[in-house]
């Protein structure tokens, strides 16, 4: 059983069917319909503008174009595998819709250059939507920042009890990780916006066409400068790949923080119902499972970039068939960093509850304000090295007598070093030790007041560093 042939009469027979369906891309190329809708209105226009087509043609094609937009959106266009793909189904009901007309509109344009603009108009599109939600993702963060200036959450390194960190602090690392995730899809776009319309098949066209004229309709920065590349890059779309996968990386680590804190041995966060799920057989379990698929679906993102590095690596010039398989990771990576930082964002601003009295009391139960106590001799005159050791032993004798720090009487503290008095108490209490890390860009309150209102400042201009 073979399928209708799309081809010209040089082909006696059409495709076998399972061959047909192999060869299709009309399935998942259908996301790409308003953007080959825009594209064939553009290049329709300026077939008419150069006298390629008369004037009337060319309002017949982009009136047909329009009608097609109509039935999409009502849906009833529905094109089959019988189409191929996306492209092919549109001409296709364009050539029923007008006529004759329609079979005008491939004039001097090739599938390849029209895929690669069908793609560079989806991407910028959806990377304006990202970096939207980016900017709400970074607000729900400063909001909870705002709250939290005071509130004390353990600082760790090697996952060790390191330093106490105003939780403030602790979040504006993660608005920094997305400020760049922010500015990096702005750098991306640049080279996403460079219009390959009217490279051709790969060679360029014999007709007196005007690529400028079709990307500036379509809003195009730039133009590709060799016909060649035009067709066959995909740099734009490996270099979205990578900034997507780094966003995840970010919202990963995020998540695997709030599953850490909201377990029962860190018990920092309490999940809210609204973003919770229980068990369906232990009635007590509340599970963090929002950040935990935002984890695990990060691996996806990262396959996706793997997957369009390995298809390009061996591709000679110009197009091959390969590139259609560009597509499926693409279109999957936008969806899945959409509906992560939607999630992510939803999380943040409604779904935790962080647990100030267990907060307050966990940066009182460690040794986490040691390196005070180093500084506090240092600050006296004492080399940091051999501060640094007096406090080790400190800490060894506080450990076997089963005492913390603060536990010390003035006399201990004196027999240690005569350079202790008693505003050592003041020193490692933990509020004193956030607070004194007053360096710029640490965890001081007056640091993160300042890091808070030059992060608003920036969300309110809309702008990077
Ligand atoms: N569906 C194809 C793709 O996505 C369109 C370009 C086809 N070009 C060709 N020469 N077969 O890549």
């Amino acid at each position: 059983m073979t399928e209708k042939k799309n081809w010209s009469p040089r082909f006696e027979s059409g495709l076998h069917q399972a061959i047909a369906h192999f060869n299709a891309s009309i399935s998942f190329d259908i996301e790409l319909i308003e953007y080959d809708l825009d594209g064939s209105q553009a290049h329709a226009q300026m077939l008419a503008h150069t006298g390629i087509i008369s004037q009337a043609e060319g309002e017949q094609l982009v009136a047909g174009l329009e009608q097609i937009r109509q039935e999409y959106h009502q849906g009833n266009f529905q094109p089959g595998v019988d189409a191929e793909d996306v492209h092919f189904a549109v001409e296709r009901r364009l050539t029923e819709i007008v006529g004759d007309v329609g079979k005008k509109l491939h004039t001097a344009r090739s599938r390849n250059d029209q895929v690669g603009t069908d793609t560079r108009l989806y991407l910028r599109d959806q990377i304006q939507q990202i970096r939207s939600q980016l900017r709400k993702f970074q607000t729900a963060l400063l909001d909870i920042a705002d709250q939290h200036i005071e509130t004390l959450i353990p600082g760790y390194t090697h996952l060790q009890r390191a330093q106490p960190l105003s939780l403030a602090h602790h979040l504006l690392a993660y608005y920094q990780m997305a400020k760049r995730d922010w500015e990096r899809l702005g750098d991306v776009s640049r080279r996403v916006n460079i219009s390959p319309l009217g490279c051709g098949a790969l060679a360029g066209t014999t007709f007196p066409i005007d690529r400028h004229y079709t990307a500036e309709l379509l809003g195009f920065e730039n133009i590709y400068a060799n016909s060649l590349d035009g067709v066959s890059d995909r740099d734009f779309a490996i270099e979205f790949l990578s900034a997507a996968s780094l966003i995840m990386v970010h919202l990963s680590r995020l998540a695997e923080e709030v599953i850490l804190w909201s377990s029962q041995e860190f018990g920092f966060v309490t999940l809210k119902d609204s973003c919770a799920t229980g068990s369906s057989i232990m009635p007590q379990k509340k599970n963090p499972d929002v950040p935990e698929l935002v984890r695990g679906k990060t691996g996806r993102v990262f396959g996706h970039l793997q997957a369009l590095l390995v298809i390009m690596k061996g591709l000679p010039l110009a197009y091959n068939k390969d590139l259609q398989e560009d597509k499926e990771g693409l279109f999957d990576s936008v969806k899945t960093v959409k509906a992560s930082l939607e999630a992510m964002t939803i999380l943040l601003s409604e779904g935790l509850e962080f647990r100030t009295q267990r907060l307050a009391q966990a940066v009182t139960e460690d040794f986490s304000n040691a390196t005070d106590v180093a500084d506090y001799l240092a600050a006296r005159g004492v080399p940091f090295r051999e501060a640094y050791n007096l406090v080790g032993k400190i800490v060894k004798t506080c450990i076997a007598e089963g005492k913390l720090l603060k536990d010390l009487s003035l006399e201990e503290w004196e027999q240690f070093h005569p350079g202790f008095a008693a505003d050592i108490y003041e020193a490692i209490s933990p509020r004193q030790v956030v607070a004194a890390r007053n360096s710029y860009g640490g965890t001081g309150f007056t640091q993160v007041r300042k890091a808070l209102l030059i992060a608003r400042e920036q969300i309110s201009h809309n702008r990077g560093v």
